[in-house]
């Protein structure tokens, strides 16, 4: 079967840590219920090619899989069709045999703001909530991790994840269909979990930390990565109806009210690692994402804020842990 392979994989490294309360949602019928297994369909057409490669894969801030030689010049143009398919690319950027895809993010700069300061991901076994089509993913394996679980729930991300995949069936990055309330029926003991750009998306950004918090081994560590305003503890942000053209933001924390979100839903260790204004340095529209971006979002005749005339997006990484 289509990922059969990968979840037997997944099932075989849950089995023997303490991740096992997870082996219900690597079940393949499951998995594949999702959205009636469409999100596979490219994957799928991919398989045509996949057994032509060799692997020669770097996973730094760019994902390079194999290189152009690999491919003739119609299985090129059969990957290069399926991944232009796939747009938009939101996530990356990513080279898959040649083909750059320069998405509307440039992942790498939140990675540099923060892989220096956490604790290492050698051996751990980390969970990436929201994670999209799993560019980070990639990068804590390069960063040794001994497994990544990924959580997302956009159908088109797991679309781009699984075909990227196809390609990598020895890398331990997996990308489940679930949203993190799903899963979090059970807890769970990861080494380290990764939250960023989810919990402005919540409406309950207390349920989604305490989410956190079961997912979470009582000496792991949880990084947070969030948009933030300016304000006194206890102030967020709540934008009327759009915030720099997104409709689905709820709430922006001051970093003093996040600290105390975090506090009082039980975390210790409380360390902001870094703040940074979002430019179209980092989130523009591209070739692989030819829709609106960050530029669209923001008033033209004063950066600072945005078309609603909010505060312009800035974002804040912070840390926390459950033991003293
Ligand atoms: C702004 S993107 C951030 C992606 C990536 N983590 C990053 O930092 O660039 C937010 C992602 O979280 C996903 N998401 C939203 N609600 C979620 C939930 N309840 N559980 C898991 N993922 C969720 C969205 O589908 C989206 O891909």
């Amino acid at each position: 079967m289509k990922v059969n392979n990968d979840l037997k994989r997944l099932q075989d490294k849950i089995s023997e840590s303490k991740l096992s309360a997870l082996e219900p949602f690597t079940n393949q019928a499951k998995f594949v219920g999702v959205g009636q297994g469409r999100f596979l369909t490219p994957r799928e057409e991919l398989s045509k090619i996949s057994r032509n490669y060799t692997a020669n894969n770097t996973f730094g801030d760019l994902i390079e899989i194999g290189n152009k030689n690999d491919l003739d010049k119609s299985l090129y143009k059969i990957l290069y069709d399926q991944l232009e398919k796939l747009k938009p690319w939101r996530k990356g950027p990513f080279s898959l045999f040649g083909i750059h895809i320069d998405s509307e993010w440039k992942c790498h700069m939140k990675w540099a703001r923060l892989i220096k300061q956490i604790r290492p991901l050698a051996g751990k076994r980390i969970l990436d909530v929201g994670s999209g089509n799993g560019y980070f993913g990639f990068r804590m394996l390069e960063a040794g991790a001994n497994l990544v679980i990924g959580l997302e729930p956009h159908l088109p991300y797991l679309s781009q994840f699984w075909a990227i995949k196809l390609f990598l069936p020895q890398t331990d990055n997996y990308v489940l269909p679930y949203r993190l309330e799903d899963v979090t029926t059970s807890s769970y003991c990861f080494d380290t979990v990764f939250s960023m750009g989810v919990i402005y998306h919540r409406r309950s950004p207390i349920d989604h930390i305490l989410q956190l918090k079961k997912c979470l081994a009582p000496t792991g560590q949880l990084i947070l990565e969030t948009l933030f305003v300016d304000g006194p503890t206890g102030f967020c942000l709540m934008p009327r109806k759009n915030y720099a053209r997104m409709n689905n933001v709820w709430f922006i924390p001051s970093r003093g009210t996040l600290e105390q979100w975090l506090a009082r839903c039980g975390f210790n260790n409380i360390n902001v690692l870094d703040t940074s204004t979002t430019t179209t340095l980092e989130q523009r529209k591209t070739k692989w994402m030819p829709f609106d971006s960050l530029g669209e979002g923001l008033d033209r005749s004063n950066n600072a804020l945005t078309i609603e005339g909010y505060p312009s997006p800035r974002r804040i990484i912070i840390v926390a842990s459950l033991n003293g």
